[in-house]
């Protein structure tokens, strides 16, 4: 079988999983024809998650030939998701606090206020007789909000954000065009000088109390040469990329959730009789239609896996949308089970860079799938839906809904 990342087979994005079953089964540590391996077995990603001596998420080599000295090759390799330590270990001890479940106690009450309103608004529409898009009418709207406050983002200034980042997301899929590498450039630099002043004007007040992200990383920053524990621009790019990291990757949680439950009725009606099964549901929709679908690390020493060895520098690409339907890892995984019990998806990814923000997006893909089939039980996806033609990132353009089964 030949997969190539590159060039992909015309049915790929409407369903990935019938080729990274064969994969799995087949050639489970595939060597891509541009090079590098593309793995699929949950094992070897949880090996490869858990071994960063010899695994490294520092993207430098990979993408200086993409982009060049441009803003967007300063903006990934200084984001610490794209690093190792000491970077990595600076900028996530600093927002950790922000990000933990305890400093997120209350959250839940601000998410269930914004997710009634949004709620409110399509009733009105569907009132109205106007077309439904779940996502601009309602998922895309949740992050935005979310991650706006805990960075506190002045609620008027927030439009651009989703533009931004889409754009520098954009820029991160396997082949690119000049289009989207401008767009992605043109969204750093936009970001980076709003950024500029909004930390200017933060500094002018008095942050010691103050427990939202952005504040947190302004106290551990400081010149070259001083005592602190980011630069500047550290500061500006990390800022950058928690704003982006939880956008679209909960967009398309909230939408996945809605696309699988509309096709599945049973599980809607046991939903509604034990609500406490919602946390359940949650993790099998981040299982089965994993957000982000493929990971990257590249190797810094020699390894073996899948019985052979390999070399230092050999790039890595970690098929999480794969890992996630593995049947030596999940009994009957094309299935959605609230009985999974312990459901070891690795939407999150794992080891040292597991999502920072993933009870957030615990708490705001539950809220928002339980207020809307709650109202509408029976909500049905109309055809004409898009999705994302965007092999890293699973989910939707555009998803027409009929509201059925409520007021
Ligand atoms: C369903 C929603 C989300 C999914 C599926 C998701 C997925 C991921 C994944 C797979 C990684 C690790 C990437 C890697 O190392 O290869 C990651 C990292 C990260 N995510 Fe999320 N994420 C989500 C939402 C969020 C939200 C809401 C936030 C913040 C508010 C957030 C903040 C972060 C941060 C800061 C990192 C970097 C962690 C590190 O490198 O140590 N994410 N996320």
């Amino acid at each position: 079988m030949i997969f190539d990342l590159t060039r992909l087979p015309d049915d790929f994005i409407e369903n990935p999983h019938p080729y990274y079953a064969a994969l799995r089964e087949c050639d489970p540590v595939y060597e891509m024809p541009g090079g590098g391996l593309f793995l699929t077995r949950h094992a070897d990603l949880v090996r490869v998650y858990k071994d960063r001596q010899t695994f490294s998420s520092d993207k430098k080599v990979e993408f200086y030939p993409k982009f060049g000295d441009s803003l967007l090759y300063q903006h990934h390799t200084t984001s610490l998701v794209f690093n190792d330590a000491p970077l990595h270990t600076r900028v996530r001890r600093a927002i950790a606090g922000a990000l933990a479940p305890r400093a997120i106690v209350g959250m839940d009450v601000v998410v269930r206020q914004l997710v009634d309103g949004l709620v409110n608004d399509l009733a009105a529409r569907r009132q109205a007789g106007k077309p439904i898009d779940a996502v601009a009418h309602f998922a895309q709207n949740i992050p935005i909000e979310v991650i706006g406050n805990l960075l506190a983002i002045p609620r008027a200034e927030r439009e651009p954000l989703r533009d931004w980042s889409l754009a520098i997301l954009g820029a991160l899929e396997p082949e690119i065009s000049q289009q989207q590498f401008d767009e992605g450039e043109n969204a750093v630099r936009e970001f980076l000088a709003y950024l500029e002043a909004l930390v200017a004007r933060r500094r002018t007040e008095d942050l010691e109390a103050a427990g939202d992200i952005m504040a947190r990383l302004i106290r551990e920053t400081g010149e070259a040469g001083e005592d602190a524990n980011l630069l500047p621009h550290e500061l500006l790019q990390n800022c950058i990329f928690i704003l982006n990291a939880g956008h679209e990757t909960t967009t398309n949680l909230i939408c996945s959730g809605i696309f699988l439950l509309a096709q599945r009725p049973q599980i809607v009606a046991q939903l509604a009789e034990n609500p406490e099964l919602w946390p359940a549901a949650i993790e099998e929709i981040l299982r089965m239609e994993s957000p982000n679908q493929l990971g990257n690390r590249r190797a810094v020493a020699d390894f073996e896996l899948g019985g052979r060895s390999w070399p230092a520098g050999t790039l890595i690409t970690l098929g999480m949308g794969a890992a996630n339907r593995d049947p030596a890892m999940f009994d009957q995984p094309d299935e959605f089970r609230l009985d999974r019990g312990d459901n070891q998806h690795l939407a999150f990814a794992g080891g040292v860079h597991v999502c920072a923000g993933n009870s957030i997006a615990r708490i705001e893909g539950q809220i928002a799938l339980a207020s809307l089939f709650r109202r509408w039980p029976g909500l049905q996806v109309e055809g004409g839906l898009r999705r994302s033609p965007r092999v890293r990132f699973r989910g939707f353009e555009f998803m027409p809904l009929t509201l059925d089964g409520g007021a």
